[in-house]
C-alpha cells in the first residue's frame, strides 16, 4: 500500500522532509530532471573507502533519488551513468561500473514494477558488454508498458557523439531524397537525438562541487536551469533533491524573453 507521496506506508519519513514535500508546488514540479551523479570516488576517498564502494554507494542512491522523484510527480529522469569517457578509467572500475545495472536491476526492478517506472537508456549499446546490455534490454522489455515516471540511464553516453550520429542519420535522409535540406529546423535534430521521445530538462543537477557539463545533453540543456550541489552523490537525499526543486520553483525561466512573458 503506497501513500499520496509513492512510499510504502511501513516506510518512515522524517517530518522535515514532510514539510518539504508540502513546500513543492505540485503542479510545477519538473517535467523531466538531469543529474550528473558525481563524487562516488571522492565520497570513498573520505572514507578511506576503496572507489568501488563509493559507486556501489551510488548505485543504492539512484533507488533513493528515482523514489523521492516519482513521489512528487516527476516526469522523467535521466542519470548521467556512463559517458563515453569513462572507457579511458582503469579496467577493473569499468568492469565494475559494467555490473551495476544487472546488480541494481535484480534487485530494484520488481519495485519499479509496483511504481509503474519504465526504464530506458541513451547512448550505445552496442559496445557495452553482453551482460549489461543483456541487464538493461530485460528491465527496458519488462517495464515497456509502465505508463508513470521514466527512469533512463545514459549509460556509455556522449552528447557529441550523440550529436554526430544524428548528422548522419539527417544526411542520409537527405542523401536518399526523404529529407528536402532546407526544411531542416531545430525540430529535425531533436528528433533524431537519443532524447527525443522524453524531450529537454527543466532541471539539471551536478553533485559534488563541479561545474561542468562533461559532455552531458548539450543541446538538449539550451534552456535548462542548473543547479549545483556540494553534496557527494551518495549522501545526495530526497531532501537535497527537495530543495533543488523548490529553488528551481523560485527561478523565472524566460527562453530568451521578457520578465513575466
Ligand atoms: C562519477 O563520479 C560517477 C560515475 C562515473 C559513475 C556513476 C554511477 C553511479 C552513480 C551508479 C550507476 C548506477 C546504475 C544502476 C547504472 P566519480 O567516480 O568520478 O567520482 P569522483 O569524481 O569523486 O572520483
Amino acid at each position: 500500500m503506497l501513500d499520496k507521496f509513492g512510499w510504502k506506508k511501513t516506510e518512515k519519513k522524517d517530518l522535515s522532509l514532510q514539510a518539504q514535500m508540502e513546500l513543492i508546488q505540485m503542479q510545477e514540479v519538473p517535467k523531466h530532471i538531469a543529474i550528473i551523479m558525481d563524487g562516488n570516488g571522492r565520497w570513498a576517498k573520505s572514507r578511506a573507502l576503496p572507489r568501488f564502494i563509493g559507486h556501489r554507494e551510488g548505485m543504492h542512491n539512484v533507488r533513493v533519488i528515482t523514489k523521492a522523484a516519482n513521489a512528487i510527480g516527476v516526469g522523467a529522469i535521466t542519470l548521467y551513468a556512463f559517458s563515453t569517457e569513462n572507457w579511458k578509467r582503469p579496467s577493473t572500475e569499468v568492469d565494475f561500473l559494467m555490473r551495476l545495472p544487472e546488480e541494481f536491476l535484480a534487485d530494484f526492478l520488481p519495485e519499479l514494477m509496483e511504481l509503474n517506472i519504465r526504464v530506458e537508456m541513451i547512448g550505445e549499446m552496442d559496445g557495452l558488454p553482453s551482460h549489461t546490455s543483456r541487464a538493461v534490454q530485460n528491465a527496458m522489455d519488462k517495464t515497456k508498458d509502465n505508463t508513470g515516471m521514466v527512469l533512463n540511464f545514459a549509460f556509455n553516453y556522449g552528447s557529441r557523439r550523440e550529436m554526430v550520429l544524428a548528422v548522419q542519420k539527417i544526411a542520409s535522409l537527405v542523401q536518399q531524397g526523404d529529407l528536402n535540406m532546407a526544411s531542416i529546423t531545430e525540430e529535425t535534430i531533436s528528433e533524431q537525438l537519443m532524447t527525443s521521445s522524453i524531450g529537454d530538462p527543466d532541471l539539471l543537477i551536478r553533485t559534488s562541487g563541479e561545474y561542468r557539463v562533461s559532455n552531458f545533453l548539450l543541446w538538449q540543456l539550451a534552456y535548462t536551469e542548473f543547479f549545483f550541489s556540494d553534496i557527494h552523490w551518495p549522501e545526495f537525499k530526497a531532501e537535497h533533491l527537495y530543495s533543488a526543486i523548490i529553488d528551481y520553483q523560485k527561478r523565472n525561466r524566460r527562453y530568451g524573453g521578457l520578465k513575466g512573458e
